[in-house]
């Protein structure tokens, strides 16, 4: 699709008539042309409601009331007044931008939104913002508030954050620009967001985008725009041997680092991968018979069910190799192994999955049970 096709001059029309009837006018950075104005709102509106800015708005400027003096201040000062406020690489990036302007361009904020969108703090949307408001600069905003007006108005059902659907409401959003009434038009874009357009009750009936509104047409106010697609949660799987001999298993000391440090366990032995990442793990004979040698003669192997845990971050499917021994070696002077008494494992330092399969294994399974005493 190309950028012309996006263009509808009504759509600018019907906001900025909508803006200049019943938008906000009189917030404390408005009908003024003075880019240091502009610019420190903009910067604390970013990712900050106009409830939150409007003291520290105030009082800033009565610290700092130009553009030097901010400049001129230690960043100490500028971290204090902001205090508050939150995200404050935002406090930081603030005071470099105003040293940067003093020192590159003479304390006069350029009004070309490039420039603009070089300085610390100052992203594409903010350096528009900014141009419209303080030089009528034609330029494109785009911030949470206008992905979710444009999700609905065109119906957009892909997730805004996502680098294509993000290209392509950019190139809506310039191909809508108006030739005349940049600061109603951006005002009114973001007035819209923050009063009508909200995120979970929106005021379609006072909406002047309403009779072109996709979602509105079909229903879908409510699930536009779409939210972030939840990630599936990476699984992992792992083979556990389950020693035992007269009454005791065998456990191992894991690393004080990973997952488990320092916690005892049950030895591990990684597998072959399966054909298909859905079935269970391949068993590794000849890794199980060498892992196994050390600590006796096997007499029997039985794999178990796999049982699943669940950590934040990723799925364990581990899967259980029941061992019998018939003679048992010494342990080498390795202090990582033990052998523990099954009486003893409720109250041993366990993870809880590999508690959980041993206690249910001993309670449960009579034969498994026979087998380990
Ligand atoms: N959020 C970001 N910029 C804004 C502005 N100029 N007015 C109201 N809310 C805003």
């Amino acid at each position: 699709m190309s950028y012309e096709d996006f263009a509808d001059p009504s759509f600018s029309a019907d906001l900025i008539g909508w803006q200049k009837q019943h938008g906000r006018h009189a917030l404390p950075w408005q009908n003024t042309r003075d880019a240091y104005r502009i610019w420190l709102s903009e910067i604390m509106l970013q990712q900050t409601q106009v409830s939150a800015v409007l003291g520290y708005y105030a009082r800033f400027l009565e610290r700092f009331p130009t553009l030097q003096d901010l400049a001129a201040a230690p960043v100490e000062d500028v971290m204090a007044q902001w205090s508050g406020l939150g995200y404050y690489t935002r406090a930081r990036n603030l005071h470099k931008c105003a040293q940067r302007v003093v020192a590159e361009y003479g304390g006069v904020f350029p009004s070309d939104p490039a420039l603009l969108a070089e300085l610390p703090g100052i992203g594409r949307s903010t350096a528009a913002a900014i141009a419209a408001f303080s030089a009528g600069a034609r330029a494109a905003i785009m911030d949470g508030n206008v992905k979710r007006v444009f999700a609905r108005v065109f119906g957009i059902d892909t997730y805004p954050g996502e680098r294509k659907t993000e290209e392509a409401m950019w190139r809506r959003a310039e191909a809508l620009l108006p030739h005349e009434g940049i600061e109603s038009y951006t005002q009114g874009l973001m007035d819209m967001g923050a009063t009508l357009c909200t995120r979970s009750s929106p005021d379609c009936e006072r909406c002047p985008m309403q009779p072109r509104c996709v979602a509105f047409a079909t229903q879908r106010t409510s699930v536009l725009p779409v939210r972030k697609p939840k990630k599936t949660t990476p699984e992992k799987q792992t083979l556990m041997l389950l020693i035992a001999h007269e009454g005791q298993v065998l456990l191992e000391q894991r690393p004080a680092s990973g997952i488990w440090g320092g916690l005892l366990s049950l030895p591990e032995v990684g597998g072959h991968a399966p054909a298909d990442e859905d079935e269970p793990l391949e068993v590794d004979e000849v890794a199980v018979a060498q892992a196994v040698q050390q600590f006796g003669i096997m007499e029997s192997q039985e794999r178990l069910l796999p049982v699943t845990h669940v950590f934040t971050h990723y799925k364990l499917h581990i899967t259980p190799l029941l061992i019998a021994l018939s003679g048992r070696s010494a342990l080498a002077a390795d202090a990582r192994y033990m052998w523990l008494d099954t009486a003893r494992i409720a109250d041993a330092a366990l993870p809880a999955p590999v508690k959980k399969l041993l206690l249910e294994l001993l309670g449960n399974r009579a034969d498994a049970q026979a087998r380990m005493f």
